[in-house]
């Protein structure tokens, strides 16, 4: 049993980070006959690519997809701690599998992921979810295999989830969710500490790869026909600067567009790290989409001070123009907190202004939500909850008018589309992004899935394009 602590997940040394080679133990391979697993995920991009290496190890150890809960004879929660609605739903969740585990005996339940990495989750678990299988925290991975094996013969609840600053596992097993879009991790952990934020605390050091494993990985899914990588990182534009040697995010992302894949993406982009040589290495190479997430959280200096982001107002607004300026047609969207502790109308009032001069392509916005720990939760907070659900409708409403014009301005242009798939909400269309990740559903021929064909946008809503495939 080991479990998380607080103190303990604050801790950043200077040691090296290990970088370890995952192999499955033989003594767990193929060792399932006839048996099914469900993975469901939560949170960001980062734990949908976790959850492909998840499904990796279940198979290796000869489980088979099950496409439905009901079936599996093992559920893995991979869950996510940013705000209290994600909790919530975890635990809405577990309320049905525990009816599922009374009817089905040998059901094996298992939680991974940032919650995992909690406290107080891990708490609340030992007292009233005795009949979990196993935690397994985001530092414990390689112990997938054996911690389900055990779950086979012991019938109790195995905790395995110490706070640390972590290491880089390489040769990972994965079995990807498309065939032409990949994640490809370039680092793990965070080390901003923003305020507000649980994630440093549940993921660990910053942690960046190396850059041969990194180009080798892309190289290797040019090879298998991928059309396009995402590059991952609670703070991409940190990348390297842990590393021992000078290589920063914009010789990466020189040398991985020179590995030609078609589509290159990165996300998260931290303003601060964000530098010119990285707008300069995006406007030149084609194939770096012109595409960039920049949270920027609030348009009040004061409050992003509380906030710990280390950049004002007047300085987020100078990079904004930059990266506009310089990287033609780009789309810029980010994400938003109304609400932090004790945010005034006026400073309210600034995040809108910004929205008006910025007018983001797409904004992502949130109440903000108090996660224990965080220096943040323990200021006392006198704006009640109802006046932050009423900014945050204002709010959107004004975004929402921005994403509907930015998306104006598609129509009757042609754009470039990767397209992925039949369309959720309509079978007889096809779906897709452009390069600045805009999402159309397009009518066209099936060949066309999992090329970059020209579409013609005929209309526009707020939240996507529809389209015409042209030859
Ligand atoms: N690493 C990224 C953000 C990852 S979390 C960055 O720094 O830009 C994704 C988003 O969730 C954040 O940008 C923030 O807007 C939101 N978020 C994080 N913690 C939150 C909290 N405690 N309450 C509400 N929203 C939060
Ligand atoms: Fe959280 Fe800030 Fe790190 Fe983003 S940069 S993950 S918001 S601490
Ligand atoms: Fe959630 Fe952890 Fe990602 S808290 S947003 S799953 S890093």
């Amino acid at each position: 049993m080991q479990l998380p602590n607080l103190q303990e997940a604050k801790k950043r040394t200077k040691s090296k980070t290990e970088i370890k080679s995952y192999n499955i133990n033989n003594k767990y391979q193929n060792i399932i006959k006839n048996k099914k697993y469900y993975v469901k995920t939560y949170g960001c991009q980062m734990n949908e690519h976790d959850s492909e290496v998840i499904k990796a190890i279940l198979e290796q150890m000869g489980y088979e997809a099950s496409i439905d809960m009901e079936n599996a004879d093992i559920i893995i929660l991979n869950t996510c701690s940013i705000r209290e609605n994600a909790h919530n739903k975890v635990y809405g969740m577990l309320g049905r599998i525990k009816y599922l585990k009374q009817t089905k005996k040998d059901l094996i339940v298992g939680l991974t992921g940032c919650m995992s990495q909690e406290e107080v989750v891990t708490n609340e678990i030992k007292d009233k979810y005795k009949w979990i299988d196993f935690v397994l925290g985001t530092h414990k991975l390689e112990q997938l295999s054996e911690i389900v094996y055990q779950s086979l013969s012991k019938k109790e609840l195995k905790i395995e989830a110490p706070s640390c600053e972590g290491i880089v596992l390489e040769g990972l097993p994965v079995i990807r969710e498309s065939k032409y879009k990949a994640y490809v991790n370039i680092m793990y952990g965070c080390d901003k500490f923003c305020t507000y934020c649980i994630v440093p605390y549940t993921r660990g050091k910053q942690r960046s790869r190396s850059k041969e494993h990194i180009i080798n990985e892309v190289k290797d899914l040019v090879k298998q026909g991928y059309k396009e990588v995402t590059l991952l990182g609670q703070n991409v534009n940190a990348y390297g600067k842990d590393l021992d040697i000078d290589y920063t995010m914009s010789n990466l992302l020189e040398d991985v567009a020179k590995t030609n894949i078609e589509r290159i993406r990165f996300v998260t982009s931290h303003p601060w790290d964000f530098t010119m040589d990285m707008i300069d290495v995006i406007a030149k190479y084609d194939n770096i989409m012109p595409y960039i997430h920049l949270p920027i959280q609030s348009g009040n200096t004061k409050i992003l001070r509380q906030m710990g982001r280390r950049y004002t107002k007047e300085e987020y607004l100078e990079l904004f123009n930059k990266i506009k300026e310089k990287v033609k047609n780009v789309s810029i969207t980010t994400d938003i907190i109304v609400g932090f502790p004790n945010e005034t109308e006026e400073q309210f009032q600034d995040t809108l202004d910004i929205v008006n001069t910025c007018k983001f392509d797409l904004a992502y916005t949130f109440i903000y939500s108090p996660r224990q720990g965080t220096p943040a939760a323990k200021i006392i907070d006198k704006v009640p909850l109802e006046i932050k659900e009423q900014r945050l409708a204002r709010l959107n409403e004004l975004v929402n008018k921005y994403a509907k014009e930015s998306n104006d301005r598609y129509k009757d242009k042609i754009v470039k589309v990767l397209v992925e798939q039949e369309s959720e909400k309509d079978k007889n269309l096809l779906m897709g992004y452009t390069d600045t990740n805009k999402l159309v559903n397009l009518k066209g021929p099936k060949e066309i899935i999992g090329k970059i064909v020209n579409v013609k946008i005929t209309d526009t809503k707020t939240w996507s394009l529809d389209g015409e495939y042209i030859e």
